[in-house]
């Protein structure tokens, strides 16, 4: 058993460190966007677990934990929850002491919106996976994960940390629109899977995902949205061990094509040979199908086989699998032919081909994960499962080509219910930047009733255009007392608030009403009476006077009448006369009635005299 063991161990050990060569990793960008000694894009390596919101983009602060900094325990009383209006919290966290996937559940328990892991050693970036079977770490959290996750490298980290010591607020753009390429209006994706389903959680959730994701993939299929195409991983045995009993219970065709025994034990159970053998029947399930133009029939055949055939009862056998193929109507001959004589020392095509297709090509590194999903030749990071897959897929396509299924509600992520997604809002009109899309949701200044609203869409957005003050009064202030209203917005500039005369302050917030009476900023005459309004002030004038308010003076209440709009001219003639009249009566009191005449001859220039006497007396008042 030990040496059997030992054997299993070995090959394995070989396999993966072939493969190991070519492995890529996933990166998207970071961008620091504050303080503005760590502005810059940095890469980061997206997590192999989680739910990396592919195509979007997500803002937030980051928080170092000044305990539990490695975020192996519960963090108590969720100390990374966002406050309303805040930015969504990043936990920063450093790597070691336990699993990857624990910490960013931690985090997420926590209330982290994202989790940051800080690499401890000076390395490439590394793609942070999910624990291996049998490292007793298997407990459903892993599932549960749904916050996005990077591993950034220690310089980077270190610098994060120092500017946060500081004092400074660290603020950061996760950015996934490069993430997946997406070159045109079709999607092209793989899914290397296994048909073993006795291998654990693995096994558990390639088969869930099937299910689950059959109906959205069918449709994409159907309408030509998406090329779909199923792989599988085998291995080769080694020349030296060809004859061994293992590789003859591991492998078809003479040691070329293997997989693990289910149970890791050859002596019970299925032997990895059945497990190739079914490998292949899916295989070619799906060449047969393609060709007849119907390839999303693979969808229904998994998951009928899994349900009909499954190890546990003993129906893992060509019989069970034949009788599902003909429920499904396909064309059981050419599956047949399809599959060969698998203890023939030759190749078989359709392996073979799998096998090629296994190294990696292009930006595709080897695929060595199972189960690994390829989008447009980029390998998907996150978690397998229908919403985030499909997200995924939907964000491989040339933006305005997805499909309607992208676009329909359950495919929002309701992140603006949460805290209005950190995103921008007028709380009196709720009127909001956030919008939820598949991309993940997004702060954008909106359009509402034509008027454009500008900004960053995060703090601040301000309505835009001719039309700005229908809008919430263009974000101004505006106020109404007693019937009477007052507005700070200005119609016809773009932008900007100002408070309306009679008033002083931020035009946004508030305007004040300036007491002009109080301040000495009008009606300051001797025979002025002033009373301030709101908005405005009231001046009166004593013993019958007028108010010009102009001018900010009194004069006699005929001469203003007719004057108009000639109010200093006025004054200057009043004076005139005045000065003229006291001369004279001074000097020539005898001719005083002459020079009245006179006077009204001056006046009469200017506007019809009725009333001479008052106006002598205006003249002597002045005086
Ligand atoms: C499936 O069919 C399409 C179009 O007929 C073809 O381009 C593609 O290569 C086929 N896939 C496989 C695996 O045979
Ligand atoms: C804004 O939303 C809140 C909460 O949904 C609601 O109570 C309020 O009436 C809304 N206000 C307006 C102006 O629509």
């Amino acid at each position: 058993m030990i040496e059997k063991l030992r054997f299993v161990v070995s090959v394995w050990i070989l396999l993966w460190g072939y493969c190991w060569g070519r492995f890529v990793v996933e990166k998207n960008n970071i961008r620091i966007t504050s303080p503005n000694s760590l502005k810059g894009t940095y890469q980061c390596a997206i997590g192999n677990f989680g739910v990396p919101k592919y195509g979007g983009t997500m803002i937030g602060s980051v928080v170092y934990p000044s305990e539990n900094q490695k975020a192996c325990k519960d963090f108590d009383n969720s100390p990374f929850k966002s406050k309303p209006g805040g930015f969504p919290t990043f936990v920063l966290i450093d790597r070691g002491d336990c699993f990857f996937t624990l910490k960013a559940w931690n985090a997420q328990k926590g209330g982290a919106a994202a989790i940051l892991v800080v690499d401890d050693r000076i390395e490439p970036l590394i793609t942070m996976d999910t624990p291996e079977e049998g490292s007793n770490s298997n407990d459903d959290y892993v599932e549960k994960i749904n916050i996005p996750s990077a591993l950034i490298s220690k310089a980077l980290g270190g610098s994060i940390k120092k500017a946060l010591l500081k004092g400074d607020m660290v603020k950061v753009n996760l950015d996934w629109r490069e993430a997946l390429p997406h070159p045109d209006d079709r999607v092209e994706y793989e899914f290397w899977t296994n048909s073993n389903d006795e291998c654990g959680p693995k096994c558990d959730m390639q088969i869930n995902f099937v299910k689950d994701f059959k109906g959205a993939a069918q449709l994409l299929e159907r309408k030509g949205f998406t090329q779909f195409t199923p792989h599988y991983i085998t291995w080769y045995c080694p020349d030296a061990f060809i004859n061994s009993k293992q590789c003859k219970s591991e492998c078809i065709n003479n040691g070329r094509y293997c997989a693990p025994d289910p149970e890791f034990d050859f002596s019970r159970g299925y032997e990895g040979k059945d497990v190739v053998m079914q490998n292949l029947r899916q295989a070619c399930f799906f060449r047969v199908a393609n060709e007849s133009g119907k390839p999303w029939q693979w969808w229904d055949y998994i998951t009928d086989f899994s349900i009909r055939c499954p190890m546990k009862e003993n129906k893992y056998t060509e019989e069970c699998s034949d009788q599902v193929i003909k429920s499904l109507g396909v064309d059981l001959k050419k599956i047949k032919d399809c599959i060969g004589d698998p203890a023939a020392d030759a190749d078989n095509l359709v392996l073979k081909a799998e096998q090629d297709a296994q190294i990696g090509k292009g930006p595709r590194g080897d695929v060595t994960i199972l189960p690994t999903l390829v989008i447009n030749n980029g390998q998907y990071r996150g978690k397998l499962e229908k919403a985030a897959v499909l997200k995924a897929i939907c964000a491989s396509f040339q933006e305005t080509t997805e499909p309607s299924i992208c676009l329909t509600p359950d495919m929002e992520t309701n992140e603006c219910l949460e805290n209005n997604g950190g995103c921008w809002q007028d709380t009196s009109t709720n009127i909001t930047a956030c919008r939820d899309t598949f991309r993940g949701r997004v702060c954008e200044c909106p359009i509402v009733q034509n008027v454009k609203f500008v900004g960053d869409g995060y703090t601040h957005c301000e309505a835009s255009g001719a039309l700005r003050c229908e809008i919430n009064n263009g974000g101004c202030w505006m106020g109404t007392q007693s019937g009477r209203t007052f507005s700070a917005c200005i119609d016809d500039r773009t932008k900007g608030c100002k408070c309306p005369p009679g008033f002083r302050g931020d035009g946004v917030r508030s305007c004040e009403d300036i007491d002009e009476c109080e301040e000495k900023l009008a009606c300051q005459c001797p025979e002025c009476k002033c009373k301030n309004t709101w908005g405005s002030y009231d001046c009166s004038c004593s013993d019958g006077l007028f108010y010009i308010r102009e001018n900010d003076m009194c004069i006699g209440k005929y001469a203003a009448n007719s004057g108009g709009n000639g109010g200093l001219i006025w004054l200057i003639i009043f004076l005139l006369a005045a000065a003229v009249c006291g001369g004279y009566a001074f000097y020539k009191y005898r001719i005083q009635r002459y020079m009245d005449s006179e006077i009204r001859a001056i006046m009469a220039q200017y506007m019809p005299l009725d009333n001479q006497p008052e106006v002598h007396n205006q003249a002597h008042n002045a005086l």
